[in-house]
């Protein structure tokens, strides 16, 4: 017997440190950039109550149900030389009580989220921001059709104001996930979805698509940033207003390039091309990563974009414009100069 237990050391060992590697994402819950756990808007906070509310009654659930388990096994176990025990089959009062108990308590979490999922299905009020977002194959553009902005990969937001993103899926489903934000949506095509939510703590937050849809599903990624009130009005006022022209002679030549090449055929830059296939380039040099959160946009980034996207981005339907030399050097430079 003691020989037998001890010879299980080893095993239990190496079943806990499998339980500590495989949980080791648990710790840093709290503070990682995709956490759901510290929503920073109320439709966060809704879903967040509602997940803290079943998380604690299953927690207790699970332990009294183990307890029980142990319980019977230590006090039911085999004993040598003893007789078979009393054979039951059925208990009508411990049927109707498992029962009724487990009715009330899917009660007790259906009280509190049916009005959630009424409120946050909700038509956005009359003075609501209005966000048209596209999921593309693979990058995210916003529109904010009262303002008359374009961006991309770039989510802009005031805090302490209601958002109604309406989402629009060109190609293929994609999903708009923005975790700290407590928004999930799918982004169907032929279909308009909605999502409701007032963010209200400034501050940088990561997002992703959440629904796979091809090689680059992982590289669809974007920034959300959540501006106090004249932040956010800043923001706007800046990207209404029509690029300057570029003073150094680098980027003058980068412009000449990009309105001979066929740049214009897929980007927009006011004033300058009209194409809608690739992201609106007219702040670019204003958004800080490129290529959907792919990498920070230095002038060497967007060269080595420029020279071979599908290089840095697995699928990415940009082609090669045979740009090389010091073309693809000008063009970053041009493009980094439309702050
Ligand atoms: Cu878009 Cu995954």
């Amino acid at each position: 017997m003691r020989k037998s237990l001890l010879s299980r050391i080893p095993t239990a060992l190496l079943l806990l440190a499998a339980v500590l590697l495989l949980s080791s994402c648990g710790w840093s819950m709290w503070d990682s950039p995709m956490t759901t756990v510290r929503p920073k808007s109320e439709f966060g906070r809704m879903t967040h109550s509602i997940f803290m509310l079943i998380s604690w009654w299953t927690f207790g659930i699970g332990i009294a149900v183990e307890a029980l388990l142990l319980w019977a096994c230590f006090r039911f176990r085999e004993k040598p030389g003893a007789a078979i025990p009393k054979q039951v089959h059925g208990h009508t009062l411990l049927e109707v009580s498992w029962t009724v108990v487990f009715a009330l308590i899917l009660l007790i979490f259906a009280i509190p989220t049916i009005p959630v999922i009424f409120k946050t299905q909700e038509a956005p009020a009359a003075t609501a921001l209005r966000v048209d977002v596209s999921g593309r194959q693979w990058w995210w553009e916003f529109k904010y059709p009262d303002l008359k902005v374009v961006t991309a990969n770039e989510l802009h937001l005031p805090a302490g104001q209601v958002v109604s993103f309406n989402l629009h899926a060109p190609d293929v489903i994609h999903s708009l996930w923005m975790p700290q934000l407590g928004g999930k949506r799918d982004v169907i095509p032929g279909r308009v979805n909605r999502i409701t939510l007032t963010p209200d703590v400034p501050g940088e937050y990561p997002g992703q698509c959440a629904e796979y849809c091809g090689m680059s599903h992982a590289n669809m990624r974007f920034r959300v940033i959540v501006h106090d009130k004249a932040g956010f009005e800043q923001w706007v006022a800046a990207q209404q207003r029509p690029p300057v022209q570029p003073a150094d002679a680098l980027a003058q030549k980068g412009q000449e390039l990009f309105a001979q090449s066929a740049c214009v055929g897929c980007h927009t830059i006011t004033g300058v091309s009209g194409g809608v296939l690739g992201p609106n380039l007219t702040h670019f040099g204003s958004r800080k990563t490129m290529g959907a959160n792919l990498m920070a946009s230095t002038p060497e980034n967007v060269a080595k974009w420029i020279e071979n996207p599908g290089h840095l981005k697995p699928g990415a339907l940009m082609p090669d414009l045979g740009m090389r030399g010091e073309q693809p050097k000008a063009l970053a430079a041009y493009l980094l100069s439309l702050k």
